[in-house]
């Protein structure tokens, strides 16, 4: 078989699909810097990257070392390819405008490191992307407001994943395409085209330590998978649960099934624990772009017009038909 590396993919695409060239030099950029953090990532103690920075970032979580490197890695890189007018991030309190010169055409929103918590013991992690245009029509420097766009207006999202191998996964609006990092070349080839989810699903995850917090409508929608054969789906679900949304939705785009991170009511005020623009946002966007859905238990998550860079969302993610069935079960407010 013929390998087409990532950036013989790009051409073709703006060759027979119209992309923009400056679109095909960001995903090339976020490619080109993934493949550094990846190395990091495989060094770990080695590299000294593992363990805490001893800082918290906007929303209060104690920032890993990794998220730091990864972050400072990330805007690096992007504002090196000279089309990114501003980024945020998880780990910045507002967007960052690049350095003064001419118009850029994009914003980009990142999960620099997602799955923090697996960093210190070697488990799958991963980098999330979204491209936004820039609605400045002029070179002045893009502010938080200006990312506060739906998820339907991404032009560019999605994510790269380091586990067992590293590979870069991501839509530009013509389905979903997957790289993996060959670690002989340094190059991203081609592994999967047109990815869709699988449509009858047998697993799902959720964070089940949070159960007796749910909402009605995801406790009974749960209950119902953990009855099995016995109960009105009539056949048994497995369950995993990586702790990685990266993870969670690879394998969902590999093997099919559903990830949930619900509201809970803990806190009233926090819509669940995931953020809109740079998790939710372009994981949905993958999601539907290879046929399945994704939405807060109400709507649809790309229709959400943001009002924060770092507002949270629930989130139901994955195969068609049980993201419409848990969506249903709110709809018509159900209990245990
Ligand atoms: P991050 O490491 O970027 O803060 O994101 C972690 C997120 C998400 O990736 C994962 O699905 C979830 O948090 C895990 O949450 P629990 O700690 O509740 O398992
Ligand atoms: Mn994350
Ligand atoms: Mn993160």
């Amino acid at each position: 078989m013929q390998e087409l590396t990532l950036e013989s993919w790009l051409e073709g695409e703006q060759r027979n699909y119209g992309l923009a060239a400056d679109l095909a030099l960001l995903v090339a950029g976020v490619a080109k810097v993934s493949r550094d953090i990846s190395r990091q990532v495989e060094c770990g103690a080695l590299a000294g990257v593992l363990g805490l920075h001893g800082t918290e970032n906007v929303q209060g979580e104690e920032q890993k070392e990794l998220d730091v490197i990864s972050n400072e890695m990330m805007l690096k890189a992007v504002f090196e390819t000279g089309v990114v007018a501003a980024a945020a991030s998880e780990e910045m309190d507002h967007a960052l405008a690049s350095p003064a010169g001419e118009r850029k055409p994009y914003l980009i929103c990142f999960d620099p490191l997602d799955g923090s918590s697996n960093i210190d013991i070697n488990v799958s992690i991963g980098t999330i992307f979204s491209v936004l245009p820039n609605p400045r029509e002029d070179a002045s420097a893009p502010e938080d407001a200006d990312f506060l766009q739906p998820g339907q207006r991404q032009l560019a999202a999605g994510y790269v994943i380091y586990g067992p191998q590293t590979q870069m996964v991501f839509t530009l609006g013509r389905g979903v395409v997957m790289f993996t990092l060959d670690p002989r070349s340094g190059s991203y080839i081609l592994t999967a085209s047109n990815v869709q989810v699988p449509e009858a699903a047998k697993e799902f995850a959720i964070n089940c330590s949070n159960m007796r917090h749910w909402e009605g409508p995801v406790k009974r929608y749960i209950a119902e998978l953990l009855e099995g054969t016995t109960g009105v789906r009539g056949k048994d679900f497995n369950m995993r649960w990586i702790a990685a949304m990266v993870a969670e939705v690879h394998r969902i785009l590999c093997r099919g099934g559903i990830f949930m991170y619900p509201r809970d009511a803990r806190d009233p005020s926090r819509p669940g624990k995931l953020r809109l623009m740079y998790e939710a946002n372009p994981m949905s966007w993958l999601m539907e772009q290879a046929g399945g859905r994704a939405t807060n238990g109400h709507e649809r998550i790309l229709g959400i017009k943001p009002e924060k860079l770092h507002q949270r969302v629930a989130v139901f993610l994955g195969a068609k038909e049980e993201v419409e069935r848990v969506t249903d079960y709110h709809a018509k407010n159900f209990t245990l």
